[in-house]
């Protein structure tokens, strides 16, 4: 199956960003949000990426206005219905999620692919609410943060999902230019299953004060050439998100590694998410991370 006109459902972070992209490959990309407010502010992200690029002279202004040609925005379900592909990229609430996926199997024609971008809950938990027909056409997607610069595409399978949606798949992430490997539908798929133990052991480590948040940072950074440190990685995906994940998994599993420090639920309920909210480990000015804050 060709993939060539894509829905995002949802137009945050990782929505915007996969639109982005999507456009950026020569799809026909339409993003469905709840309100104009959050459309206006999804979009107004994208055009700044396209518009930062252009001023860098990665691209050509006609390449851009090209991309934007690609790109449209609407506040109704019925609008995508002629999508070969629905990513639906909201928050992780599953009653959220269920009601998103009683409109899209309502509206998409039968061979449409759904794709879910959940980090944490399991693709198979949308089923109930999709015709059986639909079933094989349901798979997870899940991209990464910042989703324009992060190359992998986590392809997760249900028991009912065919070979050629996975087959399709592979191709739509290779049109991205992003490399696609296969997960299980379980809880955190296989690289949050790796990832979020090893974040929440540097938040323990910080809790027991074995060094500073900067030290615990710059350890790992140089000592072992991560692109970013463990906390202020934690801070960048959003407190929150971290807690969220690290809960199902440690309901999943029961394993002591996946539990939750005490530490990440006192910054969470104290409305330090990290870079979305300013503070975290560290203040935040906008994209820039600054000093790192009392704990
Ligand atoms: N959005 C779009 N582009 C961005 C960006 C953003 N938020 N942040 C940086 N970039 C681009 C820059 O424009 C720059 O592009 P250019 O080279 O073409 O000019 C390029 O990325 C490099 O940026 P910088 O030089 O400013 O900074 P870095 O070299 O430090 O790279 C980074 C920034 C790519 C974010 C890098 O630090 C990194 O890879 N960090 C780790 C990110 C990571 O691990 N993400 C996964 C999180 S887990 C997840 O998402 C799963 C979820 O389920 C929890």
């Amino acid at each position: 199956m060709d993939i060539q006109r894509i829905g995002v459902v949802g137009c945050g972070l990782m929505g915007s960003g996969i639109a982005q992209c999507a456009a950026e490959a020569g799809c026909q990309v339409l993003v469905k949000e709840a309100d104009e407010a959050l459309l206006a502010k999804g979009m107004a992200r994208i055009q700044g990426a396209w518009d930062r690029a252009v001023a860098k002279g990665k691209v050509t202004a006609d390449q851009r206005n090209g991309w934007t040609q690609n790109l449209q925005g609407t506040l109704a379900f019925p609008a995508l219905a002629e999508c070969d592909l629905v990513v639906e990229a909201i928050p992780e609430l599953l009653a959220l999620k269920l009601q998103t996926f009683t409109e899209l199997d309502q509206v998409l024609k039968a061979e449409a692919i759904l794709c879910t971008n959940t980090s944490s809950l399991s693709v198979a938990q949308i089923s109930p609410v999709l015709a059986p027909h639909r079933l094989p056409r349901l798979a997870g997607l899940h991209f990464f943060n910042p989703v324009p610069v992060m190359p992998l595409v986590e392809i997760i399978r249900t028991l009912a999902t065919a070979e050629d949606t996975l087959t399709a798949l592979q191709g739509f992430v290779q049109r991205l230019g992003k490399t696609a490997i296969m997960a299980p539908d379980a809880p955190g798929f296989v690289v949050n299953r790796l990832l979020i133990p090893y974040l929440l052991d540097a938040i323990r480590c910080a809790e027991q004060r074995l060094a500073t948040v900067e030290d615990i940072d710059t350890g790992m950074k140089l000592g072992c050439g991560h692109p970013m440190g463990p906390l202020h990685l934690s801070d960048f995906i959003g407190l929150d998100t971290m807690l969220s994940v690290a809960e199902v998994v440690f309901d999943a599993f029961g394993e002591p590694r996946f539990k939750a420090p005490s530490l990440l639920r006192q910054l969470v309920a104290a409305g330090r998410l990290g870079r979305k909210t300013g503070s975290g480990f560290y203040r935040w000015e906008g994209e820039k991370r600054m000093e790192a804050m009392p704990l």
